[in-house]
């Protein structure tokens, strides 16, 4: 299948009409034939990585493959790829460290112990207006800086759910850490996602550009307003929940498995049950609850400021920070 992304004003585009190759590459591995590379291509495994990722029982169901088949496969696909360990995720984690990209922000960085952690998914929650995107901006941003500036020279794909990315953003925030701003631009895949399959289906299908492109952090802006959107009767809640935990596990995947960061932004909804304190929840429940590594609530303070709040991490003690949004970006207080 031929896969199109949309162009934003001037902004960089991906088109995807690589399948012929890979499928070359799929029928050279021992063990594959035509029919099963098809088949692995049509459900989405578009580079050797991503099937050296998953378990036999994934290939299966995603692919239609026997189970012979799929063993044989995810062997060929981790010899070529020199794994050989048991499994690909542990090899993964050995080989490659976390690494930690600058927010801009000193303060935000220490709050988070360095910065964004890549292989690890980072979520930024909050009302209306109060800065996610402006963060995923800056980020877009501060990944390419070199290492010795607290990036890790590396690229950004930007999913944009709610048309809210804005090229001449990057470009004043690119002047301000005196970067290229055409460069920076060059080095953010940009995607809009209409819909929740659209979303799903452009995140799968921009798997082969990580490694390709570079990667280093992918943004998805925001995570679940599709999916709130299109799922908002009770009987479908369980639906939209599975598909929500497919999608975070996807997107965990890419995070381990090329050694990037996410980040996904969020909104908040009323806690009927909360009288005190502040009102707000992330929306999404458990299943993002649990499949964000780090989480980040962001409101307005005072005098147009914005305050981060660490209120979840694996090791991080709780905490929070003011920041201010201005032409230059996200900058300390
Ligand atoms: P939703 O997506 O609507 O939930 O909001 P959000 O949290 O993504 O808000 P966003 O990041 O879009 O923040 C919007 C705010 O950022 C605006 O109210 C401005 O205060 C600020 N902002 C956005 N663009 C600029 C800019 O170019 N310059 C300056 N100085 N501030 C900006
Ligand atoms: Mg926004």
């Amino acid at each position: 299948m031929l896969y199109t992304f949309d162009i934003n004003e001037g902004s960089i585009v991906i088109k995807m009409s690589e399948e012929e190759d890979f499928l070359e590459v799929l029928k050279e591995l021992p063990g594959v034939g035509n029919v099963t590379a098809k088949k692995l291509i049509e459900a989405g495994y578009v580079t050797l990585e991503s099937i050296a990722l998953s378990t036999p029982a994934e290939l299966v169901v995603n692919a239609g493959v026997s189970e012979s088949t799929a063993k044989k496969v995810i062997n060929s696909a981790r010899q070529k790829l020199n794994i050989e360990v048991t499994t690909a995720y542990e090899y993964y984690l050995k080989k490659k460290e976390t690494l930690r990209i600058t927010t801009g922000s000193k303060n935000l960085d220490d709050l988070l112990g360095g910065g964004i952690e890549t292989q690890a998914i980072t979520e930024i929650y909050g009302p209306y207006g109060s800065g996610k995107t402006q963060l995923a901006h800056q980020l877009a941003v501060t990944v390419q800086l070199p290492v010795e500036r607290g990036g890790i020279e590396r690229g950004c794909l930007f999913i944009d759910t709610e048309g809210t990315f804005r090229p001449e953003r990057i470009t004043q925030i690119a002047e301000a850490f005196e970067l290229d701003p055409s460069e920076v631009l060059k080095h953010i895949l940009y995607a809009r996602a209409y819909t929740s399959d659209h979303q799903i289906l452009v995140t799968a299908k921009a798997e082969k550009m990580l490694k390709k492109e570079n990667i280093g952090l992918i943004v998805v802006d925001s995570l679940i307003s599709h999916f709130r959107g299109e799922y908002t009767g009770r009987e479908t809640l369980a639906e939209r929940q599975q598909k929500l935990n497919k999608y975070i596990h996807m997107l965990l995947k890419y995070a381990t498995g090329y050694n990037l960061a996410v980040l996904v932004t969020n909104q908040v909804m009323a806690d009927p049950s909360t009288f005190f304190g502040d009102p707000t929840r992330p929306a999404g429940g458990h299943v993002i609850g649990h499949g964000v590594t780090t989480r980040l609530y962001i409101r307005r303070g005072k005098e147009g400021r914005r305050v981060i709040k660490l209120t979840k991490s694996p090791y991080l003690p709780e905490g929070a920070v003011e920041v201010l949004i201005t032409d230059k970006g996200i900058v300390d207080v």
